[in-house]
């Protein structure tokens, strides 16, 4: 199973080589295996900008506690979940549904029901944490394809999300900063490549009942 050799390889990027670009091509593979990721509902209640201006850069650097992956990787994945989900998304999820399996929208509307009554009994803090869980699972996608083709990533959630959605300009898209995924190529005198995987063994995370 190339899977667990590719996580093996993988680790949390502190030290990109900027001189090694991940190609157009490579990131154009990345962005479909995560918008390939499940969500709940299927809402993809969230955003992934893809930051490559250096000068936004270096600001989030700042806002990163100096944190060099910030500058020095080849692009930004920053996930940003919505601040709210309702009736507007709920219905375009389902006409898109609709469309690309030839159906009629109406036919769902009972789902979409159901669906909208749940999001709607969600308070504001409970919309924007289930929102942002969803993120995760995206950045976890992005790791686990990254490594496929031998492209490094450090996840990070090590920085001023406020400072973020001022810097971005978040709020006014609806949407706020959850968590970020530096994506490059590592540096071989990387410190931390010295260190082996710190796992838990297997009999601790996995109970059988
Ligand atoms: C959600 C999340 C946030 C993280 N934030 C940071 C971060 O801000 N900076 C950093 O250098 N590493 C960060 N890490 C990396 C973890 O420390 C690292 O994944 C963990 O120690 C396991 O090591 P490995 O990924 O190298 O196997 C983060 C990891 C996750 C999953």
């Amino acid at each position: 199973m190339n899977t667990i050799e590719n996580l093996k390889w993988r680790y949390a990027t502190k030290k990109f080589d900027p001189a090694k670009r991940v190609s157009k091509e490579n990131l154009e593979q990345l962005k479909e295996a995560v918008n390939l990721t499940a969500s709940s509902y299927g809402l993809q209640p969230y955003k992934v900008l893809i930051i490559e201006n250096p000068e936004i850069r270096e600001k989030l650097k700042e806002a990163s506690w100096g944190q060099p992956q910030i500058t020095d990787s080849s692009y930004l994945f920053l996930f940003c979940n919505f601040t709210a989900v309702g009736d507007k998304e709920v219905d375009g999820y389902l006409k898109l549904r609709a469309d690309i399996n030839n159906q009629n929208p109406d036919d769902s509307k009972d789902y979409g029901d159901m669906m909208k009554s749940q999001m709607s009994s969600l308070s504001p803090e409970q919309m924007a944490a289930w929102t942002s869980k969803q993120t995760y699972i995206a950045l976890g996608t992005l790791m686990v394809a990254a490594a496929e083709i031998k492209i490094d990533v450090c996840p990070m959630e090590g920085f001023d999300k406020e400072q973020y959605d001022k810097i971005l300009g978040l709020k006014d898209m609806g949407l706020t900063s959850s968590v970020l995924g530096a994506v490059g190529y590592r540096d071989e005198n990387d410190p931390y490549l010295v260190f082996r995987k710190t796992r838990k063994p297997n009999s601790e995370i996995f109970k059988t009942i």
